[in-house]
Protein backbone atom coordinates (compact mmCIF):
# COMPACT_ATOMS: atom_id res chain seq x y z
CA UNK A 1 0.00 0.00 0.00
CA UNK A 2 1.84 2.83 -0.41
CA UNK A 3 -0.10 6.24 -3.10
CA UNK A 4 -3.78 7.19 -1.51
CA UNK A 5 -5.71 9.15 -3.35
CA UNK A 6 -8.37 11.15 -1.46
CA UNK A 7 -11.26 12.33 -4.27
CA UNK A 8 -12.65 15.41 -2.80
CA UNK A 9 -15.03 17.70 -2.40
CA UNK A 10 -15.37 20.64 -4.52
CA UNK A 11 -16.86 23.32 -1.81
CA UNK A 12 -13.55 24.63 -1.63
CA UNK A 13 -10.21 24.35 -3.03
CA UNK A 14 -8.33 23.84 -0.07
CA UNK A 15 -10.09 23.05 3.16
CA UNK A 16 -10.73 19.31 1.84
CA UNK A 17 -7.37 19.01 1.17
CA UNK A 18 -6.16 20.60 5.25
CA UNK A 19 -8.96 18.80 6.37
CA UNK A 20 -7.12 15.15 4.74
CA UNK A 21 -3.63 16.44 5.83
CA UNK A 22 -5.09 17.41 9.28
CA UNK A 23 -6.58 13.57 9.65
CA UNK A 24 -3.24 11.90 8.85
CA UNK A 25 -1.37 13.71 11.16
CA UNK A 26 -3.53 13.16 14.26
CA UNK A 27 -3.85 9.44 13.68
CA UNK A 28 -0.12 9.91 12.93
CA UNK A 29 0.38 8.21 9.58
CA UNK A 30 3.26 9.14 8.58
CA UNK A 31 3.10 10.33 4.70
CA UNK A 32 3.95 12.55 2.04
CA UNK A 33 1.97 14.93 -0.04
CA UNK A 34 2.99 13.73 -3.93
CA UNK A 35 0.13 15.33 -6.13
CA UNK A 36 -2.41 18.17 -5.79
CA UNK A 37 -4.86 18.07 -8.90
CA UNK A 38 -8.59 19.74 -8.93
CA UNK A 39 -10.65 17.72 -6.24
CA UNK A 40 -7.95 15.06 -5.75
CA UNK A 41 -4.97 14.56 -2.97
CA UNK A 42 -2.36 11.96 -3.70
CA UNK A 43 -0.36 11.38 -0.90
CA UNK A 44 1.93 8.78 -0.34
CA UNK A 45 2.10 6.41 2.92
CA UNK A 46 4.66 3.67 3.15
CA UNK A 47 2.88 2.00 5.75
CA UNK A 48 -1.06 2.08 5.84
CA UNK A 49 -2.73 -0.14 7.45
CA UNK A 50 -5.46 -1.22 5.84
CA UNK A 51 -7.57 -4.42 5.79
CA UNK A 52 -8.76 -4.21 2.55
CA UNK A 53 -8.46 -6.86 -0.06
CA UNK A 54 -11.62 -7.12 -1.80
CA UNK A 55 -15.35 -5.97 -0.69
CA UNK A 56 -14.72 -1.90 0.04
CA UNK A 57 -18.30 -1.69 0.58
CA UNK A 58 -18.02 -4.24 3.64
CA UNK A 59 -15.53 -2.73 4.50
CA UNK A 60 -16.62 1.16 4.90
CA UNK A 61 -18.80 -0.31 7.47
CA UNK A 62 -16.47 -2.02 9.72
CA UNK A 63 -17.24 -0.51 13.56
CA UNK A 64 -14.56 -2.46 15.72
CA UNK A 65 -10.59 -3.00 14.77
CA UNK A 66 -10.70 -0.70 12.46
CA UNK A 67 -7.89 -0.06 10.54
CA UNK A 68 -6.64 3.29 9.47
CA UNK A 69 -8.12 3.76 5.81
CA UNK A 70 -11.99 2.79 7.67
CA UNK A 71 -11.06 5.51 10.48
CA UNK A 72 -9.78 7.90 8.05
CA UNK A 73 -13.49 7.35 6.53
CA UNK A 74 -15.06 7.39 9.16
CA UNK A 75 -13.45 11.20 10.05
CA UNK A 76 -13.29 12.95 7.28
CA UNK A 77 -16.58 15.13 5.95
CA UNK A 78 -15.28 16.50 2.65
CA UNK A 79 -13.79 13.54 1.02
CA UNK A 80 -15.99 11.36 -1.11
CA UNK A 81 -13.70 8.16 -1.65
CA UNK A 82 -10.54 6.95 -0.55
CA UNK A 83 -8.55 5.05 -3.60
CA UNK A 84 -5.71 2.77 -3.30
CA UNK A 85 -3.69 4.01 -6.48
CA UNK A 86 -2.98 1.34 -9.42
CA UNK A 87 -1.79 3.86 -12.41
CA UNK A 88 -1.60 7.57 -13.10
CA UNK A 89 -1.88 8.34 -16.69
CA UNK A 90 -3.15 11.68 -19.16
CA UNK A 91 -6.18 11.94 -20.06
CA UNK A 92 -7.06 10.60 -23.46
CA UNK A 93 -8.92 7.23 -23.78
CA UNK A 94 -5.85 5.68 -25.82
CA UNK A 95 -3.71 6.42 -22.53
CA UNK A 96 -5.74 5.44 -19.72
CA UNK A 97 -6.77 1.90 -21.32
CA UNK A 98 -2.92 1.65 -21.92
CA UNK A 99 -2.28 2.35 -18.28
CA UNK A 100 -5.24 -0.23 -17.02
CA UNK A 101 -3.52 -2.76 -19.61
CA UNK A 102 0.14 -2.55 -17.32
CA UNK A 103 -1.39 -2.73 -14.15
CA UNK A 104 -0.45 -5.61 -11.78
CA UNK A 105 -3.96 -6.75 -11.00
CA UNK A 106 -3.56 -8.82 -7.76
CA UNK A 107 -7.02 -10.05 -7.09
CA UNK A 108 -8.17 -13.37 -7.54
CA UNK A 109 -9.68 -13.88 -11.39
CA UNK A 110 -13.13 -15.25 -8.97
CA UNK A 111 -13.58 -11.60 -7.59
CA UNK A 112 -16.39 -9.39 -9.44
CA UNK A 113 -16.01 -5.75 -9.92
CA UNK A 114 -17.59 -2.61 -11.04
CA UNK A 115 -15.50 0.38 -12.72
CA UNK A 116 -17.47 3.80 -12.47
CA UNK A 117 -15.61 6.83 -13.96
CA UNK A 118 -15.96 10.47 -12.57
CA UNK A 119 -15.24 13.56 -14.41
CA UNK A 120 -14.03 16.41 -11.80
CA UNK A 121 -16.21 19.40 -13.23
CA UNK A 122 -16.92 17.63 -16.70
CA UNK A 123 -13.79 18.69 -17.90
CA UNK A 124 -12.72 15.57 -20.71
CA UNK A 125 -14.64 15.56 -23.83
CA UNK A 126 -14.80 11.69 -23.25
CA UNK A 127 -18.24 10.20 -21.73
CA UNK A 128 -17.87 8.60 -18.28
CA UNK A 129 -19.81 5.50 -19.57
CA UNK A 130 -17.17 5.28 -22.61
CA UNK A 131 -14.58 5.23 -19.98
CA UNK A 132 -16.11 2.44 -18.00
CA UNK A 133 -17.16 0.37 -20.67
CA UNK A 134 -13.37 0.75 -22.05
CA UNK A 135 -11.77 -0.10 -18.77
CA UNK A 136 -14.37 -3.39 -18.19
CA UNK A 137 -13.52 -4.20 -21.83
CA UNK A 138 -9.26 -4.47 -20.51
CA UNK A 139 -10.61 -6.26 -17.16
CA UNK A 140 -12.90 -8.90 -19.12
CA UNK A 141 -9.86 -9.23 -21.39
CA UNK A 142 -7.82 -10.00 -18.71
CA UNK A 143 -10.18 -12.63 -16.87
CA UNK A 144 -12.26 -10.41 -14.83
CA UNK A 145 -16.22 -10.52 -14.36
CA UNK A 146 -18.36 -7.53 -13.47
CA UNK A 147 -21.35 -7.23 -10.94
CA UNK A 148 -22.71 -4.23 -11.00
CA UNK A 149 -25.33 -4.62 -8.17
CA UNK A 150 -22.64 -6.10 -5.51
CA UNK A 151 -19.37 -6.40 -6.69
CA UNK A 152 -16.51 -7.36 -4.75
CA UNK A 153 -13.89 -4.77 -5.81
CA UNK A 154 -14.93 -0.91 -6.80
CA UNK A 155 -12.63 0.69 -9.28
CA UNK A 156 -12.41 4.45 -9.86
CA UNK A 157 -11.26 6.11 -12.79
CA UNK A 158 -10.46 10.05 -12.14
CA UNK A 159 -10.20 12.63 -14.66
CA UNK A 160 -8.76 16.00 -13.56
CA UNK A 161 -6.58 18.40 -14.79
CA UNK A 162 -5.59 16.48 -17.89
CA UNK A 163 -4.78 13.19 -15.66
CA UNK A 164 -6.62 9.87 -15.26
CA UNK A 165 -6.26 8.98 -11.38
CA UNK A 166 -6.85 5.19 -11.29
CA UNK A 167 -7.39 2.70 -8.67
CA UNK A 168 -9.39 0.60 -6.27
CA UNK A 169 -11.77 1.92 -3.98
CA UNK A 170 -10.83 1.77 -0.25
CA UNK A 171 -13.38 3.05 1.81
CA UNK A 172 -16.37 5.34 0.64
CA UNK A 173 -17.55 8.40 2.92
CA UNK A 174 -20.91 7.71 4.03
CA UNK A 175 -21.83 11.76 3.30
CA UNK A 176 -26.30 10.53 4.96
CA UNK A 177 -24.91 10.77 8.38
CA UNK A 178 -23.89 14.09 8.05
CA UNK A 179 -27.40 15.06 6.51
CA UNK A 180 -28.76 13.58 9.37
CA UNK A 181 -27.13 15.67 12.04
CA UNK A 182 -28.14 18.74 10.29
CA UNK A 183 -29.13 21.63 12.69
CA UNK A 184 -33.08 21.19 12.19
CA UNK A 185 -32.74 17.49 13.12
CA UNK A 186 -31.05 18.10 16.35
CA UNK A 187 -32.65 18.23 19.52
CA UNK A 188 -32.37 21.70 20.22
CA UNK A 189 -31.89 23.90 16.78
CA UNK A 190 -31.19 27.62 16.47
CA UNK A 191 -30.31 29.48 13.54
CA UNK A 192 -26.99 30.81 12.44
CA UNK A 193 -25.37 27.61 12.77
CA UNK A 194 -22.22 25.99 11.16
CA UNK A 195 -22.74 22.83 8.85
CA UNK A 196 -22.07 19.32 10.74
CA UNK A 197 -19.67 18.42 7.56
CA UNK A 198 -17.93 21.71 7.81
CA UNK A 199 -17.60 21.91 11.22
CA UNK A 200 -15.97 18.17 11.13
CA UNK A 201 -13.19 19.58 8.50
CA UNK A 202 -12.58 22.02 11.03
CA UNK A 203 -12.31 19.48 13.65
CA UNK A 204 -10.13 17.29 11.31
CA UNK A 205 -8.07 20.48 10.51
CA UNK A 206 -7.40 21.32 14.49
CA UNK A 207 -6.14 17.41 14.72
CA UNK A 208 -8.22 16.52 17.08
CA UNK A 209 -8.71 12.86 17.81
CA UNK A 210 -10.41 10.22 19.94
CA UNK A 211 -8.88 11.34 23.42
CA UNK A 212 -7.64 15.15 22.57
CA UNK A 213 -9.24 17.88 24.97
CA UNK A 214 -11.02 20.29 22.43
CA UNK A 215 -12.58 23.49 23.66
CA UNK A 216 -15.19 25.74 21.83
CA UNK A 217 -15.30 28.93 24.22
CA UNK A 218 -18.50 30.00 21.79
CA UNK A 219 -20.12 26.89 21.50
CA UNK A 220 -23.49 27.73 21.02
CA UNK A 221 -25.84 24.68 20.41
CA UNK A 222 -22.35 22.85 20.72
CA UNK A 223 -22.27 22.08 16.50
CA UNK A 224 -18.61 21.56 16.57
CA UNK A 225 -18.15 19.53 19.99
CA UNK A 226 -20.85 17.44 18.61
CA UNK A 227 -18.97 16.63 15.95
CA UNK A 228 -15.36 16.10 17.88
CA UNK A 229 -17.29 13.86 19.95
CA UNK A 230 -18.65 11.46 17.57
CA UNK A 231 -14.98 11.19 16.76
CA UNK A 232 -14.29 10.07 20.00
CA UNK A 233 -12.78 13.82 21.62
CA UNK A 234 -13.30 15.32 25.11
CA UNK A 235 -15.35 17.87 24.86
CA UNK A 236 -15.34 21.39 26.42
CA UNK A 237 -17.89 24.23 25.87
CA UNK A 238 -18.77 27.82 27.16
CA UNK A 239 -20.94 29.68 26.19
CA UNK A 240 -22.72 33.22 28.25
CA UNK A 241 -26.57 32.38 26.98
CA UNK A 242 -28.11 30.27 29.11
CA UNK A 243 -31.08 29.09 27.04
CA UNK A 244 -28.64 28.37 24.37
CA UNK A 245 -26.37 26.38 26.73
CA UNK A 246 -29.32 24.37 27.43
CA UNK A 247 -29.67 23.66 23.92
CA UNK A 248 -26.02 22.34 23.52
CA UNK A 249 -26.35 19.95 26.63
CA UNK A 250 -29.61 19.00 24.95
CA UNK A 251 -28.01 18.49 21.24
CA UNK A 252 -24.54 16.63 23.13
CA UNK A 253 -26.69 14.67 25.62
CA UNK A 254 -28.10 13.09 22.01
CA UNK A 255 -24.99 12.08 20.71
CA UNK A 256 -22.07 12.42 22.75
CA UNK A 257 -22.85 12.14 26.41
CA UNK A 258 -19.75 12.56 28.01
CA UNK A 259 -18.96 16.19 27.99
CA UNK A 260 -18.44 19.55 29.65
CA UNK A 261 -20.83 22.84 29.31
CA UNK A 262 -19.49 26.02 31.16
CA UNK A 263 -21.74 29.11 31.88
CA UNK A 264 -18.49 31.75 31.08
CA UNK A 265 -17.12 34.48 28.91
CA UNK A 266 -14.92 33.40 25.98
CA UNK A 267 -12.59 36.37 27.35
CA UNK A 268 -11.83 35.22 30.64
CA UNK A 269 -12.29 31.40 31.00
CA UNK A 270 -11.85 29.54 34.24
CA UNK A 271 -9.58 26.84 33.00
CA UNK A 272 -6.10 26.33 33.82
CA UNK A 273 -3.32 27.27 31.63
CA UNK A 274 -2.39 24.74 28.64
CA UNK A 275 -5.24 22.17 29.90
CA UNK A 276 -6.85 22.01 26.33
CA UNK A 277 -4.78 20.23 22.94
CA UNK A 278 -7.32 21.91 20.35
CA UNK A 279 -10.09 24.53 20.29
CA UNK A 280 -12.79 25.27 17.28
CA UNK A 281 -14.41 28.18 17.44
CA UNK A 282 -17.17 30.49 15.82
CA UNK A 283 -17.55 33.24 17.58
CA UNK A 284 -20.35 35.77 16.98
CA UNK A 285 -20.13 37.85 13.85
CA UNK A 286 -21.86 40.70 15.35
CA UNK A 287 -25.26 40.93 13.02
CA UNK A 288 -28.20 38.42 14.84
CA UNK A 289 -26.23 36.83 17.35
CA UNK A 290 -25.67 37.80 20.83
CA UNK A 291 -22.28 39.72 22.11
CA UNK A 292 -21.52 40.10 25.73
CA UNK A 293 -19.09 43.01 25.36
CA UNK A 294 -18.55 45.97 24.53
CA UNK A 295 -17.68 45.49 20.98
CA UNK A 296 -16.57 42.45 18.98
CA UNK A 297 -12.99 43.45 18.22
CA UNK A 298 -12.57 43.64 22.06
CA UNK A 299 -13.92 40.68 22.45
CA UNK A 300 -11.96 38.44 20.08
CA UNK A 301 -8.70 40.35 21.48
CA UNK A 302 -9.42 38.96 24.74
CA UNK A 303 -10.66 35.52 24.19
CA UNK A 304 -7.73 35.08 21.49
CA UNK A 305 -5.70 35.87 24.21
CA UNK A 306 -7.63 33.29 26.22
CA UNK A 307 -7.61 30.95 23.74
CA UNK A 308 -3.10 30.85 23.87
CA UNK A 309 -3.24 30.97 27.06
CA UNK A 310 -5.38 27.40 27.92
CA UNK A 311 -3.96 25.52 24.70
CA UNK A 312 -0.83 23.38 25.18
CA UNK A 313 2.11 24.35 23.57
CA UNK A 314 2.03 22.54 19.64
CA UNK A 315 -1.71 22.76 20.00
CA UNK A 316 -3.73 24.58 17.33
CA UNK A 317 -7.07 26.72 17.05
CA UNK A 318 -9.50 27.16 14.13
CA UNK A 319 -11.58 30.27 14.43
CA UNK A 320 -14.57 31.21 11.98
CA UNK A 321 -14.55 34.84 11.65
CA UNK A 322 -16.01 37.72 9.43
CA UNK A 323 -13.20 40.02 10.23
CA UNK A 324 -9.72 39.64 9.50
CA UNK A 325 -8.22 38.02 13.26
CA UNK A 326 -4.80 37.71 12.34
CA UNK A 327 -3.15 40.44 13.61
CA UNK A 328 -5.41 39.67 17.16
CA UNK A 329 -3.86 36.36 16.60
CA UNK A 330 -0.07 37.53 16.03
CA UNK A 331 -0.68 39.67 19.05
CA UNK A 332 -1.81 36.94 21.48
CA UNK A 333 1.48 35.33 20.26
CA UNK A 334 -0.21 32.59 17.95
CA UNK A 335 1.29 31.79 14.26
CA UNK A 336 -0.86 32.10 11.46
CA UNK A 337 -0.91 29.00 9.84
CA UNK A 338 -3.41 29.22 6.72
CA UNK A 339 -6.42 31.58 6.05
CA UNK A 340 -9.25 30.12 3.76
CA UNK A 341 -12.07 32.21 2.65
CA UNK A 342 -15.21 31.13 1.76
CA UNK A 343 -18.37 32.76 0.39
CA UNK A 344 -21.09 31.46 2.12
CA UNK A 345 -23.53 34.11 0.24
CA UNK A 346 -23.81 37.51 -1.18
CA UNK A 347 -23.25 39.34 2.17
CA UNK A 348 -21.44 36.70 3.68
CA UNK A 349 -18.11 35.77 3.55
CA UNK A 350 -16.42 33.57 6.27
CA UNK A 351 -12.78 33.67 6.93
CA UNK A 352 -11.38 30.56 8.40
CA UNK A 353 -7.62 31.28 10.15
CA UNK A 354 -5.89 28.24 11.26
CA UNK A 355 -3.42 29.11 14.12
CA UNK A 356 -0.56 27.24 15.89
CA UNK A 357 0.93 27.64 19.63
CA UNK A 358 4.74 26.32 19.13
CA UNK A 359 6.17 24.41 21.48
C1 LIG B 1 -22.21 32.03 16.07
S1 LIG B 1 -22.76 31.45 17.61
C2 LIG B 1 -21.98 29.88 17.75
C3 LIG B 1 -22.73 28.83 17.01
C4 LIG B 1 -22.21 27.45 17.28
N1 LIG B 1 -21.08 27.11 16.42
C5 LIG B 1 -23.31 26.41 17.14
O1 LIG B 1 -23.07 25.31 16.58
O2 LIG B 1 -24.42 26.64 17.63
C6 LIG B 1 -21.86 32.42 18.76
C7 LIG B 1 -22.15 32.14 20.22
O3 LIG B 1 -21.29 32.96 21.01
C8 LIG B 1 -21.98 33.27 22.22
N2 LIG B 1 -21.31 34.42 22.88
C9 LIG B 1 -21.46 35.74 22.68
N3 LIG B 1 -20.62 36.45 23.48
C10 LIG B 1 -19.93 35.53 24.19
C11 LIG B 1 -18.91 35.62 25.18
N4 LIG B 1 -18.45 36.79 25.62
N5 LIG B 1 -18.41 34.46 25.69
C12 LIG B 1 -18.87 33.25 25.28
N6 LIG B 1 -19.84 33.10 24.36
C13 LIG B 1 -20.37 34.22 23.83
C14 LIG B 1 -23.40 33.52 21.78
O4 LIG B 1 -24.28 33.31 22.88
C15 LIG B 1 -23.56 32.48 20.66
O5 LIG B 1 -24.19 31.31 21.15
Amino acid sequence: MSLIAFELSGEHPDIPVAEVIGALESENIEFSVRYRFDQVLIVDIPNLNSNVNANASVIANIDTNMDQVSKLSKRLALTWHIINVLGISDSTLPDILNMVENVDFDEPASLTYKVRAKKIKRKSPISSEDIERKIGGVLYNKGYRADLINPDVRYRAVLTDGKCIFGRVLASVDRGSFEDRKPQNKPFFYPGVLMPRLARSLVNIARSGPGSIILDPYCGTGGILVEAGLMGAVTVGCDVQRKILLGARMNLDFYVPDHSLMFQDAGNMALKDSCIDCVVTDPPYGRSALIQARSLDILMKRSLCEIFRVLRPGGRAVVVSECPVEEWAVSASFSVVDVYIQRVHRSLTRRITVLDKHQ
